[in-house]
Parts: C-alpha cells; structure tokens; sequence
C-alpha cells in the first residue's frame, strides 16, 4: 500500500501494473481487499488502483458526515496525486456505485468507462435513512462487533455462505476493524445522498452494469432497470453470487469485465 495526500488526508491505496487505469472503489463498510481477485487478475495488463476510502481500511476518518460528492473529489485529487493523466475506468460497488454517480457528474473528463456493481440510483427511502442514522449513532456507542456480526449475512448468497465461508469470516474482520467514525460518516452521507436516476440517460461513456443473480440488497430487476436507462449499458448477470459479485464469484465477474475492457475505446 501506497500512502498519497490527497484532498487534506492521508490515503492509503494499493497501487500495481503498468497500462490504461482501472479505479476500483469498495462498497460499505468495507476496504480495497475486496478488489483482491480483480487486483490479481487485471494487474497483469492495467495499472490497478485500490483505495481505501475515507474513514475506512487504513485511510482516516473524517468529517463527521461525508458526502458521496467528497469522496468522488477525494478519488480525483488521488489521481491527481499519482499524475494519471488518461481517463480511468471506473469499477464501483454498491456505496462505490453512489459515488461513482457523483464522480461522472464532477469529473466527467477523467472518465473512459464504468463498470457498476450490485448498485441503485435511487435516493434511500425515510424508513433507510432511519435505520442509517441509527447504525451510525450505534457504531459511535459501542462499535462494530454487531455490525460486523449482522451484515456479511446479507451481503453475500446462501451458497456462498455455505460453499465459501471463509470470504464470510474475513469480511466480518474487516469490518471489526474498521473505524466507527469512518462508518458513522459513510452511513450519513448515504442517507443524504440524492435521488440520481435523472442522470443515467445523460452518461456518455461505456458502461457495464452487473449484479449477483442472489444479490437480496440490489436485486437483478433494479439493476436491469438501471441498465436500461444507460444509453447503450452492458447488462450482465453473474450467477452464484450476492450483492458482493466479484468476490463470490470472481472468475465469471472478471470475465465480464475483461470482455468490456476489450471494447472500451483506450485514451
Ligand atoms: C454497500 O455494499 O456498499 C452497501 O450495501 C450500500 C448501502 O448500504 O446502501
């Protein structure tokens, strides 16, 4: 892991390979690590670039509430920092998906393709928006360990769950780890977040949506959905999978996303 100013705070990112650049952003509450079998995978032909975003994995917390607008400037002053000049694919999941919306409206340039995954465009609804608040103010209470105990549950299959369940032990650490500040923040600035469906029929640049056929959190037919609304978006759906597609089942989600690469026009 590299450690980069950027945008007033320390980021830790895992930078690796030579070649057009992939940015990868993790989901909530989780870190880079997520990416492992992509960043294995892609290194061997691209420049991978894995943050750990704000407040979470190693990079500090902070302010109390953030914006999935600051962390999409948090991801271009990082660029910046490491002198990517060419336009990036950006590869977001879930909460990454929310600020990769953000990161097209403030950083369009930058751009050469999206891959979204097992995300919404939608706006949460109040009874979310209560349940954000009340994650936040109990992390800051008494830490993570119920959340740590409670969300790899929904986050993955049940086939997962029971064919891989070491993927379901390390995310629990991971997020036992990760900073109740970080996570209060991130679940604030979700809950805050506006409604971005009005923005899918203006993205200009080649997309592919993807989702676990099990994924409970951000089913299929949302998804499909979104793709629609994306003026020309790839729809692909990975089976055997959850909401988190490219760790359950990364050899099919890298595939998809090798075969989009191979399309997408190189700066
Ligand atoms: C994620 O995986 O990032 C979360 O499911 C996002 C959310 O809580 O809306």
């Amino acid at each position: 892991m590299s450690v980069v100013r950027a945008n007033g705070i320390d980021q830790h990112v895992l930078v690796q390979g030579e070649g057009a650049p992939i940015l990868f952003v993790h989901g909530f509450p989780l870190d880079h690590t997520m990416w492992r079998w992509q960043v294995g995978r892609f290194t061997r032909s691209h420049r991978v670039i894995a943050p750990d975003l704000r407040g979470f994995g190693q990079t500090p917390a902070g302010p109390d509430k953030v914006s999935m607008e600051l962390f999409a400037d948090d991801l271009a002053a990082l660029l910046d920092e490491l002198h990517v000049a060419e336009p990036v694919v950006l590869c977001g999941l879930s909460m990454g998906g929310y600020i990769a919306w953000q990161f097209v409206r403030r950083h369009r340039h930058r751009l050469a393709g999206l891959v979204l995954c097992d995300t919404r465009a939608t706006a949460d609804t109040p009874e979310i928006q209560q349940n954000r608040s009340q994650t936040a103010e109990h992390v800051l209470a008494s830490g993570t360990a119920t959340l740590a105990e409670s969300i790899p549950g929904k986050l993955f299959s049940a086939e997962t769950s029971e064919r891989q369940p070491q993927l379901i032990d390390e995310t629990k650490k991971v997020i036992l780890r990760t900073s109740p500040q970080g996570i209060a923040a991130a679940a604030l600035g979700m809950a805050d977040r506006a409604d971005m469906t009005n923005l899918l029929p203006e993205i200009d640049i080649p997309t592919l949506v993807v989702v676990g056929a099990d994924d409970q959190l951000t089913p299929p037919a949302e998804m499909q959905q979104l793709a629609d609304a994306i003026p020309g978006a790839e729809f692909v759906v990975i089976e055997n999978a959850g909401h988190m597609a490219p760790l359950e089942s990364a050899g099919k989600f890298n595939l998809a996303m090798q075969q989009f690469l191979d399309r997408v026009p190189t700066v």
